[in-house]
């Protein structure tokens, strides 16, 4: 059977073929477009723009330079909406609608008539959505990030969304920043269209999505106002019709080993613990199982090269100008499968057999590098049975190992009511606790940056260990332990912690240990009552089908059966 190609993919069912594409052709001719024009491939563009997304601001433009570049190369570009989730707007949390954007673009994907796709947005969530979505829809596709922020200033400091927000906040809090200056700070940190300044989520995942091969070489890092992004979304347009014309999906470019390199680099940038959910979302959808056990051990052999905030002193239009993922895909080349195929049509060997000059301040060689050993641990113990997440390149050394009394709350809105109280019993050598936030509980908010109670702000103290089945943002720093397994809102361990219990955290064994005998846990558990659906719409369904952060938080009926491991074929 030949396959259909542009307007004839994909027919509405009329039970009448030929009656289908007769309408279809008479409702395009509509839009003033010729006959010529719609015999050719059809380029989707999907693009997630909306007055809720500050960070996808350029859409419009982008769009306007992949149709150049799809008409360029002999296709037909047409551009559909779908969800935008834009980080700052969404209550409860972003994280809770990243399935339902995936499902949205796979949907739109594989229901219209295109030979191939060019994905638009970068926004936090939107990323992992996208590609989740494209994955699963299978047409070829490539993806276009709409690029970071530019840095903006305030009285001579260079300040960068979030991290920097993030820091000045603590001083708000702490009583050192007043308010007029934390009103001008607020004027200052986000000036710019594009995602966060700093190698958060956003920035992670864009890195993460140029390592896969779905974007093509460079694409990461541009700053969103640069002309280099606009020539980026045109040749992105091109390609997507030479993608189409070989047939190359994203199957093919997604592999096991692509997977593999995409770890090394989230490790190598000290990137967002959410890039490990996203990432084993994405690799869920291609069949590709990521465990814990294969992010500790590629952690202990991969260094930290890049020295962006929050980890190190950088931004991300530093990372672009001191030579971007192709400067530090060519300095762990050795530790690469270079063998994998890229959305370029050539493999990352022939991508890195062209030199790129490296910025030393920025992006570090393996000999002298940022830091030893990768940037993200997985802990597992009796408070985390299936694991938890650290950025331990982002924590305090002295906490990385620590034994310490818990301060619980049980909920977010617990949280808001006490952390502040002056009659809280609390010492900075306490370890906070956080209850139901996680996937089931409330979508997994960025809720595991507990602020430091304020009477120990003001006392000067900037960290403590602190525990929860939450997220955390990006581009927040701390010894911070997120994503604990299984949440509380199931009954896991978690759910029985009580203030006064101790807890043992251990970097170095991999542990976080609850001490607190067996039989006392198993009688707390008998009083355990796990949570009441939500009545209706996504949020019930949500509640029904997300799997646990360690498994990727998509649904259940979404990511497909293990298959492929690392070292495998493919
Ligand atoms: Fe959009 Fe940070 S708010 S990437």
């Amino acid at each position: 059977m030949t396959r259909k190609h542009g307007l004839s993919r994909n027919l509405t069912n009329y039970g009448d073929p030929d009656f289908a594409l007769y309408l279809r052709r008479s409702f395009a001719r509509s839009m003033g477009y010729s006959t010529d024009m719609l015999r050719r491939p059809v380029i989707g563009i999907a693009t997630a723009g909306s007055g809720f997304n500050n960070c996808h601001r350029t859409t419009p433009e982008l769009v306007e330079a992949v149709k150049r570049g799809v008409l360029a190369a002999g296709g037909l570009p047409l551009d559909f909406p779908t969800i935008s989730l834009g980080e700052v707007f969404l209550n409860p949390t972003s994280l809770l609608f990243r399935n339902l954007m995936a499902m949205d673009v796979e949907e739109m994907i594989r229901a219209q008539p295109m030979d191939g796709v060019v994905l638009i947005g970068g926004c936090d969530k939107t990323l992992p959505a996208q590609i989740m979505g494209a994955l699963s829809a299978d047409v070829p596709a490539v993806y276009l990030p709409v690029g970071p922020m530019l840095t903006g200033r305030w009285r001579g400091e260079r300040l960068g969304a979030c991290t920097d927000c993030r820091r000045f906040w603590a001083q708000y809090r702490a009583g050192t920043v007043s308010n007029d200056e934390i009103a001008e700070i607020e004027g200052n940190l986000a000036v710019t269209a594009g995602t966060c300044a700093v190698m958060g989520t956003a920035s992670t995942m864009a890195c993460i999505a140029e390592t896969l091969g779905l974007t093509l070489p460079g694409a990461a890092a541009i700053p969103a106002v640069h002309a280099d992004r606009l020539r980026m979304a045109e040749a992105s347009g091109k390609a997507a019709v030479r993608l189409a014309a070989e047939e190359v999906r994203p199957s093919r470019i997604v592999t096991a080993s692509a997977v593999e390199n995409a770890i090394r680099v989230l490790l190598a940038v000290s990137g967002s613990t959410n890039a490990v959910i996203h990432l084993t979302a994405i690799a869920g959808r291609a069949g590709i199982a990521v465990t814990h056990d294969d992010l500790n051990r590629l952690s202990e052999e991969t260094p930290v090269l890049v020295n962006l905030k929050p980890v190190g002193s950088h931004y991300m239009e530093d990372f672009f100008a001191g030579g971007g993922v192709g400067a530090l895909l060519a300095e762990l080349a050795p530790l690469l499968n270079l063998d994998v195929m890229t959305v370029a049509g050539e493999t990352l060997r022939d991508r890195l057999a062209t030199p790129v000059r490296a910025d030393r301040a920025v992006i570090r060689s393996r000999d002298e590098p940022f830091q030893k050993v990768g940037g993200l641990v997985a802990v597992k113990g009796t408070l985390a049975p299936n694991g938890a997440i650290v950025k331990r390149g982002a924590a305090t050394e002295s906490l990385l190992e620590h034994e310490g009394r818990a301060v619980v709350f049980e909920s977010l809105a617990d949280l808001s009511a006490r952390i502040d109280d002056p009659d809280l019993d609390v010492t900075p050598a306490d370890v906070l606790v956080l209850k139901n936030a996680g996937p089931i509980a409330c979508g997994m908010p960025e809720a595991g940056y507990l602020p430091i109670p304020a009477k120990l702000a003001r006392a000067g103290i900037k960290d403590m260990v602190r525990i929860s089945d939450a997220r955390m943002s990006g581009t927040a720093f701390g010894t911070v332990i997120l994503h604990v397994s299984p949440e509380a809102a199931i009954g896991g361990p978690l759910a029985h912690v009580r203030s006064g219990d101790r807890i043992r955290f251990s970097t170095r064994e991999r542990r976080l240990d609850l001490l607190v005998a067996p039989e006392e846990l198993a009688l707390r558990a008998r009083s355990f009552r796990p949570a009441i659906p939500p009545a209706r719409g996504y949020a019930r369904l949500h509640h029904a089908s997300v799997v646990q952060a360690e498994l990727g938080c998509d649904f259940d009926f979404l990511t497909a059966a293990p298959h492929r491991r690392f070292g495998s074929a493919g």
